[in-house]
């Protein structure tokens, strides 16, 4: 049986996804609610193809539970935040979590950790948990790559990372992801497996920053952005990806900083495109500021902000520039600002409107932070409206763009 520690963006789907595959699986989270609510037939989050997924886990027997269980196959999902101050990884949920594993498994258990984790993390935190309990098990490092939107098609189809110390638990624990991965799966050393992740997000990160930087040079250039990469990437090595108002999530905006906090003096390249990124709300908001001053706009409330997560199509809030740019005007003392996102149902911040033609009645400038289908299907309702298309969602003159 498998018991997946966590049962949050990452947990759940892989949990669903071993069961509809014919694994035993029990879920364990340690949060009253969510359990309930699985044990009730009730989804935590939304994300496409999960519905599907559940009924297909709960067919095949998938149990939902708050308590660790007793077996000899663990995979452990939890956060893996970073301390505000010192940018290193805060490990105090995976610590806690397989030192819980540890009080019940089996001997020779095999304890999987999918959090992403700071290259290192196994060495400093979760070796010597091993070594303190009186259990003997083997450790593994599965980071996951799946990206919310596309999780249950990505969790088929991508090709996974298995860190072990003992060749024979990874291709055993590669044994288990095979059972519905189709991807190639890389069987390398904990260590390695560590630092690949949180280089993919890294490399990201700075590949993001360096768009944002062009918008920025763009900008005073007088020269289209979008315009530029695409021709830019017209050369067959060369890949920019595109500008926005800020980077969020749990992954991209979080895992360099491990990088940051653990080379100090060696990640500087990595320092300043988490610098770029982080300074694009404040960006955002000077273009706000700019546009409301040359259209006579002089009350923010006629100013709306249409997304809150942190991407396109999702429920995730974690991070999102929406969030990191009602912050930075609260630090300001400017309040007044209107919101909108079709994905947010409960009210999360001040002057949140759930629906879009009222949000619309009452401003005369949006400001596009994400780029849902919803607004695509809705362009519409919005002609008539000054437009800062952050996004670079609409392909329509007469809007602002970045
Ligand atoms: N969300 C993503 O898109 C994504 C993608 C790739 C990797 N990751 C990584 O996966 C990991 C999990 O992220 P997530 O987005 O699923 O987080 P999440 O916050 O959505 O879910 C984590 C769950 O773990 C539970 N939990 C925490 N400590 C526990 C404990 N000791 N025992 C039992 N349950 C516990 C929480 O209640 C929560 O439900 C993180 O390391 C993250 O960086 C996330």
């Amino acid at each position: 049986m498998i018991n997946i520690i966590g049962l949050g963006y990452i947990g759940l789907p892989t949990a669903l996804m071993l069961a509809a595959s014919g694994n035993e699986v029990v879920g364990t989270d340690y949060n009253k609610k969510i359990v309930d609510d699985l044990c009730n037939s009730r989804l935590t989050f939304e994300e496409e193809g999960l519905g599907e997924l559940f009924s297909k886990a709960k067919e095949k027997g998938i149990k939902f539970s708050n308590d660790y269980q007793k077996t000899d196959f663990y995979i452990v999902a939890v956060p893996t935040p970073y301390e505000k101050i010192n940018k290193k990884i805060d490990p105090k949920y995976v610590v806690a979590a397989v030192k819980s594993v540890l009080d019940v498994c089996k001997d020779g258990a095999i304890v999987v950790v999918e959090s992403t984790i700071s290259p290192g993390t196994f060495d400093t935190y979760i070796k010597p948990l091993v070594a303190e309990s009186n259990k003997k098990v083997h450790l593994a490092h599965a980071p996951e790559r799946i990206i919310p939107g596309s999780m249950i098609k990505e969790l088929v189809s991508n090709n996974r990372i298995v860190g072990a110390d003992e060749k024979t638990i990874g291709e055993k624990v590669k044994s288990v992801y095979q059972t519905f991965c189709k991807g190639d799966i890389v069987v390398t050393d904990i260590k390695t497996a560590e630092m690949s992740k949180v280089v993919e997000n890294t490399y990201r990160d700075i590949n993001i920053a360096f768009a944002n930087e062009l918008a920025k040079i763009c900008r005073e250039a007088n020269l289209d952005v979008y315009e530029v990469i695409r021709i830019a990437n017209m050369h067959p090595r060369v890949n920019i990806l595109q500008p926005g108002p800020g980077v969020g999530g749990h992954c991209i905006s979080v895992d360099p900083w491990f990088l940051v906090g653990d080379y100090p003096g060696l990640a500087n390249l990595i320092l300043t495109a988490r610098k770029t990124n982080d300074s694009m709300p404040e960006y955002v908001l000077a273009r706000i500021r700019e546009i409301m001053d040359g259209k006579g706009i002089t009350d923010v409330s006629k100013v709306g902000l249409y997304g809150l997560t942190y991407k396109e199509d999702v429920d995730d809030v974690r991070e999102s520039p929406t969030l990191q740019l009602l912050n930075l005007m609260k630090k300001h003392l400017a309040t007044g600002i209107k919101v909108y996102d079709p994905f947010i149902n409960a009210d999360i911040v001040e002057n949140q409107y759930h629906d879009f033609d009222l949000f619309l009645q009452d401003v005369e400038m949006v400001v596009i932070m994400v780029a849902h289908s919803h607004l695509k299907e809705h362009q519409e309702d919005i002609k008539g409206k000054i437009i800062l298309d952050t996004k670079n969602a609409l392909n329509r003159a007469g809007i602002y763009k970045l």
